[in-house]
């Protein structure tokens, strides 16, 4: 690896990755030998490799899509990359979280309504990324440790029963609502773009919120939401600059 970069070696190098092993994907999917387990853990790590590669595609355009780019100072500039980055980890988190709760979830309808929301968040993921790469910045380094960790507690909150698996959602999506809330206010008024695809980020994540409610959330007990608190701000601060 000797003279490339992290970042050189993770736009470059990782999207290469991805083509060879969606190849053995392939290949592995037309033989009869497929066995479920198996094709769930490829499954995950394909879904893995490509969220924290940053090479999503998005079903809905992005609402900053034919906006004009308006001029931004250096310093306007790198603290909306810094926010965006931030928004961006959170939609990398929300993958692994709806991957790890829509797989481990019992009920059918729940696993319909999850599959729904990753969708949508798989467009915030693209269009945030898009938005990262215009202001010339770039995704965080951490992703793959986001992904994982937030992997694990998708699993434990899927383990405590669909309830209270929903009621995770719906704590998440209140927390991420009223974060998406605070950028709109901390973004530079210039940035018309990145408000545009926070806004309707906001718009989504309530609707996620009211679905999870709708399907039968329990209530989280206090000190849970207060853990997912103190989780969301060791990953934002840090994700501003890295
Ligand atoms: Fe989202
Ligand atoms: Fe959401």
């Amino acid at each position: 690896m000797t003279g490339i970069t992290a970042v050189e070696l993770r736009q470059e190098h990782v999207p290469n990755t991805l083509i060879v092993f969606s190849g053995a994907v392939s290949i592995y999917k037309h033989h009869a030998f497929s066995m479920p387990f198996l094709d769930a853990v490829i499954r995950t790590f394909d879904q893995a490799l490509r969220t924290v590669a940053g090479v999503p595609t998005s079903s809905r355009r992005s609402p900053a899509h034919g906006m004009a780019d308006a001029p931004l100072d250096d310093s306007a500039r790198r603290h909306s990359a810094g926010l965006m980055r931030v928004n961006h980890v959170g939609e990398v988190c929300a993958q692994a979280l709806y991957d790890s709760q829509g797989r481990f979830a019992h009920g059918e309808s729940m696993k319909r309504q999850f599959a729904k929301s990753a969708i949508e968040e798989q467009d915030h993921l693209a269009w945030t990324a898009e938005r990262l790469r215009e202001l010339n910045s770039h995704i965080s380094l951490l992703n793959p440790i986001w992904y994982a960790g937030a992997y694990v507690i998708g699993t434990l909150a899927a383990r405590a029963g669909d309830a209270y698996s929903l009621g995770f959602v719906v704590e998440t999506e209140r927390q991420v609502e009223a974060h998406l809330a605070s950028h709109l206010d901390r973004l530079p008024a210039g940035d018309a773009k990145s408000r545009a695809i926070v806004d309707q980020m906001r718009v989504d994540e309530i609707e996620h919120g009211a679905a999870a409610h709708a399907l039968g959330a329990a209530e989280l007990p206090g000190s849970v939401r207060v853990l997912m608190r103190a989780a969301a701000k060791v990953m934002t601060t840090t994700a501003y600059y890295v």
